[in-house]
């Protein structure tokens, strides 16, 4: 018996995935990943283009493994051939751009990581995430340039298809070709109700796709602070408690020295900014202090933070992920962030103002901190906020030194308290 129609399994596919990727060519266009919408929108793309791939493999599968209906008869050899080359061509863009795709973002400087409809972890490209320098670049170009010249042919390809196809479902009434695909159309009939739902479908998609605001990934709150790790300061180096001596004797009084202090868990690191206009809360996790301070000599105080800039987080994986990479952090050439002060100034009771230097992604430049400090007996309770200008540093790369996203002001706060050794 001769086939007169795809099967029910290899019809459910082309429709799917021909609706899939017209609404992940409409997306594309509309994607910039400055903006947190825009972000929200690649991710989108990035999970339906992965399922494309998927259905596409599944796809391909079934086509070598079952026989599609023989072209109408009358047909002419050209225009088998150039069926036949079409959809070659189309396997090879439903599976060449996706891969592209992959290949692009798993060796992107942003390291943004693939989480399918913001649930499951997609790993990047088999061999290639860990990638560096040239190599990783060289691989960045070809994922982009294939993908853009795919997504040419993409274009080219599908206008071609639809052609073919409409020709002979509206001028060749002996040939039922789009019946193999929409059994039941008849050929010649130009308001086929087959052909209607396909336009009608093609549309709705299209705009679907033109107007989905998908939700830009709204940062979790925090979770609590770890205990932060706290520098081993050498106790045979360490001055002996400060005898607090009243203020009335300085004239008899030993030069003061200044006291050790350890960091109390608890204490927190962050750092606030904006993206879009939506508020951003940040953290760093992993950072070390070695503090030597007493109001009474302030000429001997001395602190010291280190930070590790790997454990930046703020509340969204797929973000935090891709503050180490080059464009941001830069983790894997610059671990760690220093701030030494060592000139303190009182600037009204209890307030201080701490100068130094911060070291910040290859970068050292003068920094200072205003505080907070109440000491009572043993324990003390510093709270301090600056405004650092993360453009100085290097902190945003590329498009990110505009600063009409993310402003170049980044707010940094300290709250910790401490316990005198
Ligand atoms: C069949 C599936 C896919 C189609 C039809 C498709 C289509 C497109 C198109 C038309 C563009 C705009 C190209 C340009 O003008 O430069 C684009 C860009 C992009 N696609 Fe896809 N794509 C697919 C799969 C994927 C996948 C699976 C990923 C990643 C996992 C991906 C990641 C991207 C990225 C990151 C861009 C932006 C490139 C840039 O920076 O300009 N795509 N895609
Ligand atoms: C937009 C993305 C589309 C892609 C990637 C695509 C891809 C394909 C491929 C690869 C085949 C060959 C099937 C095989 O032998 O395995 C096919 C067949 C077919 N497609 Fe599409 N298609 C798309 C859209 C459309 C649209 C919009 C229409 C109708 C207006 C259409 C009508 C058909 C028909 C009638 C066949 C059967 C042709 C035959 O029997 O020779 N396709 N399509």
């Amino acid at each position: 018996m001769t086939r007169t129609r795809y099967s029910t399994v290899a019809i459910g596919l082309h429709w799917l995935i021909a609706a899939a990727i017209i609404f992940q060519v409409i997306l594309a266009w509309r994607m910039d990943g400055r903006t947190p919408q825009g972000f929200a929108l690649i991710q989108l793309h990035k999970s339906v283009g992965i399922s494309i791939l998927l259905l596409s493999l599944a796809r391909l599968a079934w086509r070598l493994t079952h026989r599609p209906p023989p072209l109408p008869a009358g047909m002419a050899t050209w225009e088998r051939w150039l069926a036949k080359v079409a959809h070659i061509g189309l396997y090879v863009i439903m599976i060449g751009l996706p891969i592209t795709g992959w290949i692009m973002v798993s060796t992107s400087r942003i390291q943004v990581p693939t989480l399918l409809f913001g649930m499951v972890p997609w790993p990047h490209f088999p061999g290639l995430a860990h990638l560096v320098g040239p190599a990783k670049t060289a691989w960045n170009s070809f994922g982009h340039t294939g993908h853009e010249v795919l997504a040419w042919g993409a274009y080219v390809l599908i206008a071609l298809h639809v052609a073919g196809a409409l020709k002979h479902q509206l001028f060749s009434r002996d040939e039922p070709v789009l019946a193999h695909m929409a059994p039941g159309a008849k050929p010649g009939r130009w308001f086929d109700p087959r052909l209607i739902a396909i336009a009608v479908v093609a549309l709705g998609v299209a705009a679907a796709a033109q107007t989905i605001r998908p939700a830009a990934q709204a940062s979790k709150p925090l979770p609590p602070p770890p205990v932060v790790e706290v520098a081993a300061v050498d106790a045979t180096s360490a001055p002996p408690p400060v005898v607090e001596v009243a203020a009335a004797t300085p004239a008899v009084q030993a030069p003061a020295e200044a006291s050790v202090w350890t960091v109390s868990k608890g204490s927190t690191l962050g750092f606030t900014t904006t993206w879009g206009g939506q508020a951003i809360e940040g953290r760093f996790d992993r950072w070390t202090a070695d503090i030597r301070f007493s109001p009474e000599a302030l000429d001997k105080s001395k602190v010291s933070v280190s930070i590790d800039l790997a454990s930046a987080v703020t509340g969204d994986s797929q973000r935090d992920e891709s503050l180490k990479g080059g464009d941001w952090f830069d983790t894997a050439n610059h671990a760690k962030a220093t701030f030494t002060a060592n000139r303190f100034e009182n600037t009204g009771t209890d307030r201080y103002v701490a100068h130094g230097q911060l070291a910040l992604r290859g970068v050292s430049r003068p920094a200072r901190l205003p505080f907070r400090l109440q000491i009572e007996g043993d324990k003390a309770r510093v709270s301090g906020v600056t405004s650092l200008d993360r453009t100085a540093f290097g902190v945003g790369q590329g498009e990110w030194t505009k600063t009409d996203q993310i402003p170049a002001d980044v707010k940094v706060n300290v709250n910790l308290t401490a316990t005198r050794r």
